[in-house]
């Protein structure tokens, strides 16, 4: 009886340690996670299709200020291939401000396609996906004392979102870690990379952002995340995304399957808000609306100048006119009052 209830124990411990395996697609897919991780079936998942017509501009959302990001130390970061995505440990000599409590880093990791389709981000914004997506997780650390005690709490973890396109030009931050990935194609292999500016990732400008109560986007799903997803994107070039595409596996051996598509659908908003820092982004007309709005500006100004033609003739007559027009307008005026 004892040892069945050992061997129970043992089972349940390793059950707990390892998880559930999970995957993007097949059997143990996207679909199945809330079977064996039932938070990521609740009602506060992420990501999501930011709708930018639907936000809420919040004029005291205060600057995201990025703290040590470009004094990256001294210390060579562990680069790391999970099997579900590659993975660099960060210092907490990186830290946020900007938000409700002080968050220091903890890694940074991507999300990206497949060569030849389109999407590999997580977040949308109006239905638009981007090649990839960077994510740079922070804990709350005045109230926790690591990242796994903080990522089951409400707001106890701090990511940032980048969306990443494709752009002309080799990026040569992101070069920092993509130069090292064909040392870690395999599952569970890890290497260490020469510290660098890990601000050189972000995009250049991250006054416009997105901020919305979510979870993280792989099981277990839990809800504590404070999200913040720049609406400046972060640029790569062709190259370094088939990189990224093509040198890693998800597993350990032969047969190997690349890791490609990690990337997890957009999840429902249901009844959250999400909040911008800034008040308009993207196209806010259609070409129609725009049509309409710039025949009504020209017909406006015709209007102005017609009157304003008319007003200048009448008091160019009053001008030549005698003065005892001018007297006689004036009598009738009071005598009407
Ligand atoms: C997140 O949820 C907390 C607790 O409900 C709330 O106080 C806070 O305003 C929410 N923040 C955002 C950005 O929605």
């Amino acid at each position: 009886m004892l040892f069945f209830a050992l061997l129970l124990e043992v089972t349940w411990i390793l059950a707990a340690d390892e998880g559930h395996h999970w995957t993007y697609e097949g059997p143990h897919g996207q679909d199945h996670w809330p079977a064996s991780y039932p938070e990521c079936g609740s009602d506060a998942q992420s990501p999501i299709d930011i709708q930018t017509d639907s936000v809420t501009f919040d004029p005291e959302l205060p600057a995201l200020q990025p703290h040590g990001y470009d004094q990256p130390g001294t210390e060579p970061l562990d680069l790391h291939n999970n099997g579900h995505t590659v993975q660099l440990s960060l210092p907490p000599t990186l830290y946020l401000g900007g938000l409700p409590r002080k968050y220091v880093a903890a890694q940074l990791h991507l999300h990206w396609g497949q060569k030849g389709s389109p999407g590999g981000s997580e977040h949308q914004i109006n239905n638009e996906a981007t090649a990839a997506e960077l994510h740079i997780v922070h804990y709350d650390s005045d109230s926790y004392g690591s990242l796994s005690e903080a990522a089951q709490r409400p707001q106890g973890l701090a990511v940032l979102g980048i969306l990443i396109e494709v752009g002309d030009t080799e990026n040569p931050a992101y070069e920092h870690i993509l130069s090292h990935l064909h040392e870690i194609s395999h599952k569970d292999q890890k290497t260490s990379v020469p510290p660098f500016s890990v601000r050189e990732l972000l995009p250049s400008e991250l006054e416009q952002f997105f901020r919305y109560n979510g979870s993280l986007t792989t099981p277990p799903c839990y809800q504590s995340v404070l999200w913040t997803v720049f609406n400046r994107r972060a640029q790569i070039s062709v190259g370094q995304l088939e990189r990224l595409q093509q040198t890693l596996f998800s597993t350990e051996e032969e047969p190997s399957e690349a890791l490609v598509q990690n990337y997890r659908a957009p999840q429902p908003l249901n009844q959250r808000a999400v909040f911008a820092s800034f008040i308009q982004v993207g196209p806010v007309y259609t070409t129609g609306e725009m049509l309409s709005l710039a025949v009504g500006i020209v017909l406006g100004c015709l209007c102005l100048l017609v009157a304003a033609y008319f007003i200048a003739k009448r008091i160019r007559k009053k001008r030549l006119g005698n003065g005892k027009s001018v007297v006689f307008t004036s009598v009738r005026a009071t005598t009407e009052a």
